[in-house]
C-alpha cells in the first residue's frame, strides 16, 4: 500500500514533537511533504525553529519546513508557556537547527500541494491553532474539496476544555479559523481532549522511551518530564496527556481508536465559551455531521506503537 501524504501543521511544543518524529519513523505508512509552522504553543519564530530541531534529532534533514501564520485571523495570539517551557521545547538540550527555513510562505504551500496531486491524495494534520489552513481554505476556495481527510487535535466534550472551563488551547486561539475548517466541508477527524485525556505518559511508559537509549529516546523522555510536570499539578493525573501524537498514531492504525461521526461547531461569540467544540454526541439535533469526533483510544496499543517506532530513529 502506498504511504499516506501528508503535511503536518504545527506548533512544536513537546507533544507536536513526538507526533512529528513518530511520523518520521514510519515511512510505510507516511510521507511527509512537509511541516508548516503556525504562531500557538511559542510564538512563530520559535516554532518554525523547534520544528526543524526535531526534523534534525530525527536525522531528517531534507523534509521542507515553512514558516505560516504569526498571529490567529482575528484575535490577539495566546501562548502556552506555562506548559511548553520559554523555548516551547524545554526539557531536553538540543541543538539549535542548520537546516534552513523552505522558501516561501507555509499558507501557499499547503494550496500548491492540494492542487498538485490528485483530489483526495493530501492529508492534512493540524496539530496547534487552524490558522494556516482556513487562511488557506480562504485565500483558495478550490482546494477543501481536494483535500483527502483532515485529522487534527483539538476541541473537547465530556473533558470540557483546558485552556478555558469550555475550550481547549488550539481551538482557543483561533476560534475564526477552526469554524472556517469545521464548515469546509472537507471530512474531519478530531482527537480531542476526550481522547488525548486517556494517553497519559506515565512513568512506566516514560521510562520505556528513556530505555530506547538513543538521543531521541532520551530527548522524548526528558520532553514529556517537563511537559508533565504542569498537568501533574493541574490534573493530579498519572502522566502528562501526549495530545498530538494521537494524530499521527491514527494515521498508522485507526483501530487504535472509536469514535462517532457527528455535528461538531465552534463558539465565535460568546467570550464566555470562545473557542467552544460545540458536539453533538447525543444527536440532540438536525445540524449535519461534519466530524468523525473521536472518543476512546486503547492506551497501551498507543505506546508500544510510539516506543517500537521511535527505536527505529
Ligand atoms: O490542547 C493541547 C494542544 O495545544 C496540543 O496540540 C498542544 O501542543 C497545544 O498546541
Ligand atoms: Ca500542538
Amino acid at each position: 500500500m502506498q504511504p499516506r501524504k501528508i503535511i503536518i501543521d504545527t506548533d512544536p511544543g513537546q507533544d507536536d514533537a513526538v507526533a512529528i518524529l513518530l511520523a518520521l519513523a514510519s515511512p510505510e505508512e507516511i510521507e511527509v511533504l512537509g511541516l508548516t509552522c503556525v504562531a500557538g504553543n511559542v510564538p512563530l519564530d520559535l516554532t518554525q525553529k523547534n520544528a526543524r530541531i526535531i526534523c534534525e534529532l530525527a536525522g531528517k534533514r531534507d523534509v521542507k519546513v515553512f514558516a505560516g501564520c504569526d498571529r490567529p485571523m482575528g484575535r490577539a495570539l495566546v501562548t502556552a508557556e506555562h506548559v511548553h517551557g520559554k523555548s516551547g521545547l524545554d526539557g531536553p538540550d538540543l541543538p539549535d537547527p542548520t537546516m534552513p527555513l523552505a522558501e516561501g510562505h507555509a499558507v501557499d504551500f499547503i494550496i500548491e500541494q492540494l492542487r498538485e496531486f490528485a483530489p483526495g491524495t493530501v492529508t492534512l494534520c493540524p496539530l496547534g491553532p487552524l490558522t494556516n489552513i482556513a487562511t488557506a481554505f480562504e485565500k483558495a476556495p478550490d482546494i477543501a474539496g481536494r483535500v483527502a481527510k483532515i485529522v487534527l487535535m483539538g476541541g473537547g466534550y465530556f473533558e470540557g476544555g483546558n485552556i478555558t472551563p469550555t475550550a481547549e488551547f488550539n481551538i482557543y486561539v483561533d476560534p475564526q479559523a477552526a469554524d472556517i475548517v469545521f464548515k469546509s466541508g472537507a471530512p474531519i477527524v478530531v482527537m480531542p481532549l476526550d481522547v488525548t485525556h486517556k494517553a497519559l505518559v506515565t512513568k512506566e511508559r516514560n521510562d520505556a522511551f528513556r530505555a530506547l537509549n538513543t538521543p531521541v529516546g532520551i530527548a522524548v523522555a526528558q520532553m514529556t518530564d517537563f511537559f508533565e510536570r504542569f498537568d501533574k499539578e493541574k490534573y493530579g493525573s498519572a502522566g502528562a496527556p501526549l495530545h498530538d501524537p494521537c494524530v499521527t498514531a491514527y494515521l498508522i492504525n485507526p483501530d487504535l481508536f472509536t469514535g462517532r461521526h457527528i455535528n461538531v461547531e465552534i463558539e465565535t461569540t460568546s467570550e464566555l465559551t470562545m473557542g467552544m467544540t460545540v458536539a453533538d454526541w447525543w444527536r440532540v439535533t438536525d445540524r449535519p455531521a461534519n466530524a468523525t469526533f473521536m472518543n476512546t483510544i486503547d492506551a497501551d496499543g498507543f505506546f508500544a506503537l510510539l516506543t517500537e517506532r521511535l527505536a527505529r530513529l
